[in-house]
């Protein structure tokens, strides 16, 4: 079997487990990386042992690589992303899939004319808790599903915007904490209960109005197509990163997603499904799913089939942040690659 040669692009914090998952991957090499910043290319570089690269378009001049991983602020995406699909290699982007809807539309649209495909980082539907939700809930034995309540509060001190002013900023990040944060958490929501038909919300900057321009925190409701309606309720400004929450009621059972999945029947018979630990370490908020998504991603691109979570994918998450920011910020300022929204 071919191996899969595979590059990242942007090698600031969440490369890292990009960059693991590649190598940990039997089948897949790391060949390259780039970064615009000097001094986080040469680093990597000599860290990993591969050639850096100031941009996407001088590595994929010179190096052959079937996959590229996009790990740059979210206005990069588009740019970065683009240039790969029309190299015809892979993507594997970071969430969100751009940063405006309208950004993300052109890169569906670019993937659909790429002969590579097209991923989108949202790690959090390979959790044990979300597909064994899933399944249950497409099985439908529990009967039809009310809706959710979704917590994700969360701790965000000034130095973590300070370390890279993007994530605080319209123009480098499209929003804030529902951009940044809570997109897997309504991604999640969107993907268990299904497409939204009307999307309600509040954005706001509560405590980081100094250090940033976007949101901090965020209330949402969703009325899905099945009428099922979900509330989230989102902050930056907790005083510490409490354990995301998802709570489905159905007819017949209560399903509470919180690291691993507990099912409470109504006749009072609980059953769990448990989720391998968290990483010790600051970010460890992260996850353990990285791995197996870019295992999957990996394995489609080497047999050449589609990736599940496609720019299709990507875009309901995307259409219902923009709804919020709609009613909050109606006059915020447009993205600098999103264009119109
Ligand atoms: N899936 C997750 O759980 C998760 C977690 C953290 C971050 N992320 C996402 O990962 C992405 C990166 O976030 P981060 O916190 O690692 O950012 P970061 O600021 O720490 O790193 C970004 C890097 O990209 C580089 N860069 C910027 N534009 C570039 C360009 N055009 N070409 C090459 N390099 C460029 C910067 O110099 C920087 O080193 C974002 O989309 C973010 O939302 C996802």
């Amino acid at each position: 079997m071919s191996t899969v040669r595979a590059a990242v692009v942007g090698v600031g914090d969440v490369s890292v487990v990009h960059l693991d998952a590649i190598v940990a991957r039997a089948g897949s090499t790391l060949v390259a990386i780039a970064d615009r910043d000097p001094v986080r290319r040469e680093a990597a570089a000599e860290a990993w042992g591969v050639p850096g690269y100031a941009d996407v378009e001088s590595l994929l001049e010179t190096e052959a690589v079937d996959v590229v991983h996009v790990c740059t602020p979210h206005d990069q995406h588009e740019p970065v992303a683009t240039a790969v699909l029309a190299s015809g290699a892979s993507v594997l982007v970071e969430k969100p899939l751009a940063d405006s809807p309208a950004a993300a539309r052109r890169l569906a649209e670019a993937a659909e004319h790429s002969a590579g495909i097209l991923g989108v980082t949202y790690q959090n539907r390979y959790n044990a808790a979300s597909q064994a939700a899933k399944a249950l809930l497409e099985r439908g034995d529990l009967g039809a599903v009310l809706g959710a309540s979704a917590v994700v509060h969360w701790h965000r001190a000034p130095a973590y915007y300070e370390a890279a002013p993007w994530r605080g900023t319209w123009a480098g990040g499209g929003g804030g904490l529902l951009m940044n944060q809570a997109i897997h958490t309504l991604d999640l929501v969107l993907w268990l209960l299904g497409p939204a038909a009307r999307v309600d919300g509040t954005a706001s900057t509560r405590v980081l109005g100094d250090v940033i321009e976007v949101e901090d925190t965020a209330d949402v409701r969703i009325t899905h197509e099945s009428g099922a309606t979900s509330i989230l309720s989102a902050t930056n400004a907790h005083v510490r990163n409490a354990p995301v929450r998802i709570e489905i009621v159905t007819e017949h059972a209560v399903l509470h997603l919180e690291q691993g999945l507990t099912i409470t029947h109504a006749d009072g018979r609980v059953e769990r499904v448990d989720e391998p630990p968290l990483p010790t370490g600051p970010r460890g908020y992260w996850g353990v799913s990285h791995q197996l998504l870019v295992d999957a991603f990996h394995g489609a691109v080497e047999r050449g089939e589609p990736f599940w979570i496609d720019a299709s994918e990507g875009l309901p998450a995307l259409d219902a942040i923009a709804a919020v920011y709609d009613q909050s910020f109606p006059h915020r300022p447009q993205t600098t690659q999103g264009g119109s929204r």
